[in-house]
């Protein structure tokens, strides 16, 4: 395991981006610790059902806003009171923007006392957090998934943790680059096409090759279109026995250490009608044979060593300009057109498609 320093990515620990945090069940009306970019923050939904992440300490007396089972604030089940949040130690209550707005005992509110809070969207199922370390407002969207989420035909996805891994996210987005590790790894066949492109703060693979289990027949293509749109978590459409959208996330819990997250939808009929237990079943295995091909990768990441400086042979695929690409999350938001305008473009490191030439 190494640090974002150690990789020599930037002025930051940690990116600036959209990162998953939990699926969206995490959030509840009991405070729960969550602990990312190597800080104890806290989780809740307020009663109008919208979820927010505040910093886990109290500016008061430092008290922990969710690590608390004894308090008669939080065993009265008081501790959430409308949008606000309660401490259990003295009872001080900090509205979603984080400031105090009322102290039990006190008509007098310090100005300092507020709590840090984090932009925080709820979608497809899953709690996303803007983090900044610059701490300025959100510069990008956050993605749609392909608009999938709740379209005739998709259904919803299933979830899979796949663990903390001992592992920079440098070396996960690697994997867009990684044309060698296909075959080994994930059995990839009769290669056809494997390119990247770079697009600001976007990197693409578009890739079409054989697969031993994910294609109908033997000979058929499996092609994808895989991007980041910043550094936080991979989308992938995928064409192969059944149309399928994937979402890797991978999420910073401290620096060097990642949380990550495989999630699949299935298309599993053209929306005409209402699913079955047939489609169902169709739809777990397919999502089961993609969350095996990730923990194929999943397996490497938890057990290798820190590569700094790839050995890396041409054939290898652009690494070195996905690591240029990845830098632009670390540094400020005033140095991001210098790391994105050393990498637009495309760049093919394999194709046999017909007609063309071999590359
Ligand atoms: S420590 Fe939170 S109210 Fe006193
Ligand atoms: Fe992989």
């Amino acid at each position: 395991m190494a640090t974002s320093r150690e990789y020599g990515l930037g002025d930051f620990d940690f990116p600036r981006g959209w990162f998953m945090i939990g699926p969206s069940g995490d959030a509840g009306r009991v405070p729960a610790p969550i602990r990312y970019f190597g800080k104890d923050l806290v989780l809740y939904r307020g009663e109008s059902g919208t979820a927010y992440v505040v910093d886990a300490y109290c500016p008061h007396m430092g008290a922990h806003l969710a690590r608390n089972t004894t308090s008669y604030i939080v065993r009265d089940g008081e501790q959430i009171d409308g949008e606000s949040i309660r401490c259990p130690f003295h009872g001080w209550r900090f509205g979603p923007d984080g400031v105090c707005n009322a102290i039990p005992y006190s008509d007098f509110i310090p100005k300092a006392a507020r709590l840090q809070t984090y932009p925080v969207i709820e979608r497809a199922g899953i709690i996303w957090m803007w983090h900044d370390p610059e701490g300025l407002e959100p510069d990008v969207e956050l993605a749609n998934f392909g608009g999938h989420h709740g379209e005739p035909g998709w259904l919803e996805w299933k979830i899979d943790y796949m663990g903390d891994l001992p592992c920079h996210g440098i070396e996960i987005v690697d994997n867009m680059a990684d044309f060698g590790h296909f075959i080994p790894i994930h059995g990839a066949k009769d290669w056809q096409y494997f390119a990247n492109e770079f697009i600001g703060n976007a990197v693409h693979q578009y890739y079409s090759a054989g697969h031993r289990t994910l294609t109908a027949s033997d000979g058929d293509q499996l092609a994808l279109d895989t991007w980041y749109e910043g550094p936080g978590f991979l989308q992938s459409e995928m064409a192969g026995a059944f149309d399928s959208f994937i979402m890797i996330a991978n999420t910073p819990v401290e620096n060097g250490v990642t949380r990550s997250w495989h999630a699949l939808m299935v298309k599993v009929h053209d929306g005409s009608r209402e699913f079955t237990d047939e489609d169902r079943a169709n739809a777990l295995l397919y999502q089961e044979g993609s969350r095996l091909a990730f923990a194929q990768d999943v397996e490497i990441w938890a057990n290798k060593r820190a590569s700094i400086n790839p050995l890396a042979v041409p054939a290898d695929g652009p690494y070195a300009k996905v690591r240029t690409w990845y830098r632009q999350f670390y540094n400020p938001r005033d140095r991001v057109a210098e790391f994105q305008n050393r990498v637009n473009g495309l760049v093919v490191t394999l194709d046999k498609r017909p007609g063309t030439r071999a590359a």
